[in-house]
Parts: structure tokens; sequence; C-alpha cells
């Protein structure tokens, strides 16, 4: 941690310009820091899936803010997320990402403790004075003091007198539910499908860029070129849904009408039509998406299951961490660092009762386009790291973000505009500045 960071509400709303940010909201290590309290320290944050934690002793290694914390699943079957920090001298406990273990053990003098974070065992403890009481809670791992669950998905928070969680992510909470009810048996999980990757540069970035529909031309271009060059309906693999997905990025002006980008408040956004006609990665009938989608009609009936597989949207974003595509099984985390490095995270769903076959599909797609190696995400992950240097080095403060500021109108529930704007991170941007000025969203 730097100073502590004392900026006045006006310092902070003067930095964001109806078309424009001043750069010190990515480069000044000092907005960071006002950034872990104000917004990561006090919105309510995804950490991990019920599904990481199945078993009493199940863990997964994340950060809350400025913190390393530890998600646990207590014997009584509850979630708790502690500070990883030992109460006697300040140890690190855990170092593994994830695992099961009956106890978290400090590595220093021994100390365990229970997945609550109470503590189980002193070595010695007839050395210690007949005053220490070991169920004092000043000798158990700190516990984050808010924990909660929307359908199996664990957020937690630090400020001590939060909102309710759904006031926070309710307008987004559809396309949760629409990733869960994907899955014929209505229950979803994470299951050995994820990885993660580091870039260096600011955690809005990735936000920025999941939202920005005008780069794919230039960025992608040469898997636009390999998606070109491969003859249509080769690929009995994955539908045929990674080269249309390449080839898409392609797209010029009038292929791209009809998308919409939606900016709802808190910050949230996602783009709709995005799927339109089948155009852009579609699910077209095979044997394998014909047994899905039979088990998904047994489950739900036709109707609701025809209306499911119609949900057309793309890069939800739920702000401030979590990137999601329902119809692709998967979710994206942002989990800032510093000013210029960010944690990003990236989860395939399996759908339980579909075929093992769509996971499969679901990975293939997800490793094509998101992973470190994909043809997509290095592309993208160059242009962040480019933007962060320039961001860095530039002497004019001002980063603009006007385009498609004229056509944009408001909307039920928020701002509405065609593909071609930068929306999105005025949206953004607008959370972003009431929430760190200390004022709600
Ligand atoms: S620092 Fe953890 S047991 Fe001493
Ligand atoms: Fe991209």
């Amino acid at each position: 941690m730097h100073t502590d960071p004392s900026l006045t509400p006006e310092e902070i709303r003067a930095m964001v310009r109806p078309d424009s940010v001043h750069r010190r909201a990515y480069a000044d290590p000092q907005i960071f820091d006002l950034e872990m309290q104000r917004i990561y320290g006090r919105q309510w944050i995804y950490l991990a899936h019920e599904s990481q934690l199945k078993k009493p002793g199940a863990f997964f290694r994340t950060r809350l803010a400025q913190y390393e914390v530890i998600v646990t699943r207590h014997t009584d079957d509850k979630v708790y997320v502690l500070h990883n920090r030992c109460p006697h001298r300040g140890a690190r406990i855990c170092m593994t990402d994830s695992g099961t273990s009956r106890l978290l053990n400090c590595p220093y003098h021994a100390w365990s403790f229970n997945p609550d974070g109470t503590l189980s065992t002193v070595p010695h403890r007839e050395s210690y004075p007949a005053s220490f009481d070991m169920t004092d809670p000043k000798y158990h791992m700190e516990r984050v003091p808010h924990v909660e669950t929307y359908r199996g998905f664990i957020f937690a928070t630090l400020n001590p007198d939060p909102r309710p969680l759904l006031d926070q992510i309710g307008p987004m909470t559809d396309i949760i539910d629409n990733l869960i009810d994907r899955a014929p048996d209505g229950e979803v999980e994470i299951a050995d499908s994820s990885f993660s990757l580091v870039y260096k540069g600011n955690w809005k970035l990735h936000l920025e860029n999941a939202a920005d529909i005008f780069h794919p031309t230039f960025v992608h271009a040469s898997s636009v070129g390999a998606a070109r060059r491969t003859p249509a309906g080769k690929s009995k693999m994955d539908q045929d849904q990674v080269r249309t997905m390449l080839e898409a990025n392609g797209f010029g002006k009038d292929q791209w009408e009809g998308i919409q980008l939606k900016g709802l408040a808190n910050g949230h956004t996602y783009m709709t039509n995005f799927y339109r006609k089948g155009v852009v990665a579609h699910q077209a009938a095979d044997p394998v998406f014909d047994r899905y989608k039979a088990a998904l009609v047994a489950a739900h009936g036709p109707d609701k299951a025809d209306a499911v597989l119609a949900v057309d949207r793309f890069n939800n974003i739920i702000y401030p961490n979590l990137v999601f595509n329902a119809q692709h099984q998967q979710m994206r985390v942002t989990v800032p660092l510093s000013h210029d490095t960010t944690i990003i995270r990236v989860h395939c769903f399996r759908l339980k009762g579909a075929p093992d076959e769509m996971f499969h599909r679901a990975i293939r797609f997800l490793s094509t386009l998101a992973s470190p190696a994909s043809m997509i995400f290095s592309d993208d992950v160059e242009m962040l790291e480019r933007t962060q240097a320039g961001l860095d080095l530039d002497p004019s403060p001002w980063v603009d973000f006007s385009r498609g500021l004229d056509t944009e109108t408001a909307g039920e529930g928020g701002q509405i505009s065609g593909v071609a704007s930068e929306m999105p991170m005025r949206n953004q941007f607008k959370a972003w500045a009431a929430l760190m000025a200390g004022e709600a969203a």
C-alpha cells in the first residue's frame, strides 16, 4: 500500500468528463489505492463459485481489494471468507490456490485453524500465559464481515454496512439465471476448466476492451484472415463456432447493424443481438446439440427451453469484476494487483445434465478465443499492455472516449447505443466517479 490517498469528491469528479477521463485513472498508484478502498473495498465483489468448494475443508485463495483472502467451506457447510494472515505474528498462512484441508496451518509456529477461522490447536500451549484464551476472536483468522451467494456465485464485501447484494448486481442477475437455466439439471459447475493470466495493465482496460466492438477488425486481423481462408462448415468439433467467431471479428459496419450496447446503473453493460440469425458463433442443429436440447426440453418444456436458448447477449459486464458469456458457458474475473498489473481468471462452466461433448466444445471455444495462447486474447493483451505503457508515459492528461456520444440515447433501465460507440466506457466511468467520490453509483 502507498500513503493514504486523500482526494476530495470534487477532485475525483473533475477527472471524469462527458467525453474523456484523466490518465491518472490508469497511471497513478494513489488512484489505485483509492479504488481498492472505495470500489473493491466497499462494493460486493465476486470471489468464487460454490462448485469450487464442494466438501467441508475445501478452500480457494483469491484477493479482495488489497487483501489476500481464502474462501472456505466449514464443517457446518457454510462459506467463510478469511484474511490470509495469521493472528499470531502475521504470517501468510495459505500459499496454495485451492485444495481441501481439515485445518489451515500456519507454517511459522504451527497454530492451526478451522475452516471458519477459529483457532484449533496451538503447540506448547502451556508456554502461553494463563490468560491466553483460544476462544478469543483476536486469536482467530479475521473474517470478512459479509458474504452472500447468488445461486452459487459467492460475493463478499469489506463494507461494514453494505447495501443488499441485489441492489448492486440486480439488473444483471438475469444473465447468471440464463447460464444456470441452460443446464438441464439446473446447476452449473467449474470443473477443471480454468486458467488465468497476468497482464501489465490497469484492471479497467480489460473491462473496456470487453465492451469495445470497434477494435477487432484491426487488432484481430490475422485470425480474421485465417478464418476467411477456412472453408465454412469444416469443423464438426464445435459446430463451426470458432471459425464464425473469428470471421465475425472482421465484420464491417453494415454487418454489425442491429447490435446494440446497453449501459445500466452501477457500471454494468452488455451487447444484445450479438448472435442474431446465427451469423456469429451459431448453434446449428447437430446430433450433440439435438441431444442437449432434448434434455433441456425435458427439464423446462419446449417454450422455456426455446426462450433460454434465444437469450442473445454477449460480454455481459457485471461491474467491477465479471465478464459473462452465458451462451459459451464462460466467465472472466478481473483481479487487480496494482495500478498496472491485473490477473484475469477464465472459467468454463459445465452444464449439469448436458452431454459431455457440450462441455468439451465450450472449453475448445474458450481456449481458442480467451486462453493466454489464443488467437484472440493474446492480441488483446498486447493492446492492453501497449495502452498502459502509453498512458504511463503520456504527457497529455486526457484519454478520449467520445465515439458515439451524439447517438447515445436513454432507454429503459439505462443507456442504449449502436455498436460503434464508447458508451460502455462512459457508463463505467460514471459508476467509477460516483463510487470514488464516496457516493452510491
Ligand atoms: S505467525 Fe502464525 S503461528 Fe506464529
Ligand atoms: Fe479483442
